[in-house]
């Protein structure tokens, strides 16, 4: 049996807050984005099978404007509380966070116009930045005392981040100088590392972690932790290994290995829901538990697409379920708790009577956000399953409003949070020093 994060003395050890709000505000922002762009892009979403255009232009705003993000701004934040480490420098999350969005904007206009001069310099400071928040997180990881699976979990993630960003660098030169033998499958390695590797690691580890945060209970199943990090180690290696060397059966046992995974972290996270101390489970397990669904589904549509059984929409069903159904829907189940968690910690921090977290919350817009992501998820899912660009058209603007709504929330708490901190204190003092 083994503890959630020790939260004492978590104040020496969060980064000052700009920094985790700014990879997080971009985040949010993002998220309207990368809905848009689906809408916008609809015609060609469904026929989708890789190479540059508004669809790869439209995943990337998802993939490194909200899911790298996100993930970055609370790894940064999160793992020194959670891990009992010393915060990292704040030079270094700055500067990863200046090469992310200029490089992110230019290798989305490079994508989106197909001009390879952009996706080159796109990709040569979206690279870099990653170089260096790998360098900067592995510090933080090196000597942790944290529970060994949620550590070797993120160490596999980091891992995988950093040879998904060098292949994502091969691609774009692949474009001018063509020496790759096999450019197609190469991005599909890419794809494979940065979302079941780095994603989806971060999303295990950090699950163990921020569930029992969440519940408040203990995590129970230490071998369960230890059998779900295994088996995703086992499932990327052997679909790595397997896709690269063109070997369907070894790809086939990396997927079992995956589904095996995917199955025992449910397990583990419906013990821990299960034993939780905390009666009523906030609104974000409606998000956190449908995620839970996608991860398995996105795992059999990648049966579907190697054993060939799949209609010629199929790539792009097996993406949407990916990203947007697993990665997008825990995300934004994660983020609506951890901004007015942190938010209520900065107001503790700044030296006034700390804001309850939820104070800061605003319902009305987290319930028009759920409503619009699920009808987004099974409109955009049918039109791309039916090839009707009008359904993933009309799917994606659903999901671009509560992605909106979203964005209300999170200034919602903005707004309050300085509220908080202007209004006099019981003792008749004005803003805390
Ligand atoms: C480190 C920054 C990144 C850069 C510079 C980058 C760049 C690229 C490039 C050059 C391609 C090849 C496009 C082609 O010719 O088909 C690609 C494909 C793709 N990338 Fe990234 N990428 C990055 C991060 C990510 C991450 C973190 C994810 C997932 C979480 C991701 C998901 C995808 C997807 C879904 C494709 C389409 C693959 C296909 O063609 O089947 N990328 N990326």
């Amino acid at each position: 049996m083994f503890a959630g994060p020790d939260i004492g003395g978590a104040g020496q050890r969060l980064l000052p807050e700009r920094i985790p709000m700014r990879f997080f505000g971009t985040a949010v922002a993002c998220h309207v984005l990368a809905w848009l762009a689906l809408a916008v892009a609809a015609d060609d979403v469904a026929g989708f099978v890789g190479g540059p255009g508004p669809v790869l232009a439209g995943v990337h705003v998802l993939t490194l404007g909200v899911l790298v993000m996100t993930a970055m701004g609370a790894s940064l934040q999160m793992l020194p509380v959670a891990l009992g480490r010393p915060a990292p420098s704040t030079t270094a999350c700055n500067v990863t966070y200046w090469l992310l969005v200029p490089g992110g904007v230019l290798l989305v206009y490079g994508f989106a116009a197909i001009a390879v001069t952009f996706i080159v310099a796109g990709a040569v400071l979206t690279v870099s930045a990653v170089a260096l928040y790998v360098a900067t997180t592995a510090r933080v990881l090196r000597g942790a005392e944290g529970s060994r699976p949620v550590v070797l979990h993120l160490w596999a993630g980091f891992g995988s981040l950093a040879v998904a960003a060098a292949l994502a660098l091969i691609l774009s030169l692949d474009y001018t100088e063509g020496f790759l033998p096999d450019h197609l499958r190469t991005a599909v390695v890419h794809v494979t590392l940065g979302s079941y590797g780095f994603m989806g690691m971060l999303a295990l580890g950090f699950s163990q972690v921020l569930v029992p945060m969440f519940t408040i209970a203990m995590v129970l199943g230490r071998r369960l932790a230890e059998g779900a990090l295994w088996s995703a180690v086992a499932g990327l290696v052997l679909a790595v290994v397997g896709l690269t060397l063109d070997l369907p059966l070894v790809v086939g046992a990396g997927l079992i290995a995956g589904l095996c995974a995917a199955g025992l972290h449910v397990r583990l996270m419906m013990e821990t829901v299960r034993t939780r101390m905390r009666k009523r489970l906030g609104e974000e397990f409606v998000l956190i538990r449908a995620s839970w669904i996608f991860l398995p589904v996105s795992l059999v549509l990648g049966f579907g697409l190697l054993l060939d059984v799949l209609p010629d929409t199929g790539p792009a069903l097996f993406g949407f379920a990916l990203l947007f159904g697993w990665l997008l829907t825990l995300l934004v189940g994660i983020l609506q708790r951890i901004l007015p968690f942190l938010a209520s910690m900065h107001t503790a921090r700044a030296g006034s009577t700390p804001a309850a977290p939820s104070k800061l919350i605003a319902e009305t817009p987290l319930k028009v956000h759920r409503r619009c992501h699920f009808a987004a998820l099974t409109v955009v899912g049918a039109g791309i399953a039916l090839d009707v660009p009008d359904l993933v058209r009309a799917g994606a603007a659903a999901g671009a409003v509560g992605a909106a709504a979203f964005a209300w929330f999170a200034v919602t708490i903005f707004f309050r949070t300085q509220t908080h901190l202007s209004a006099p204190t019981a003792e008749g003092k004005g803003k805390a020093p």
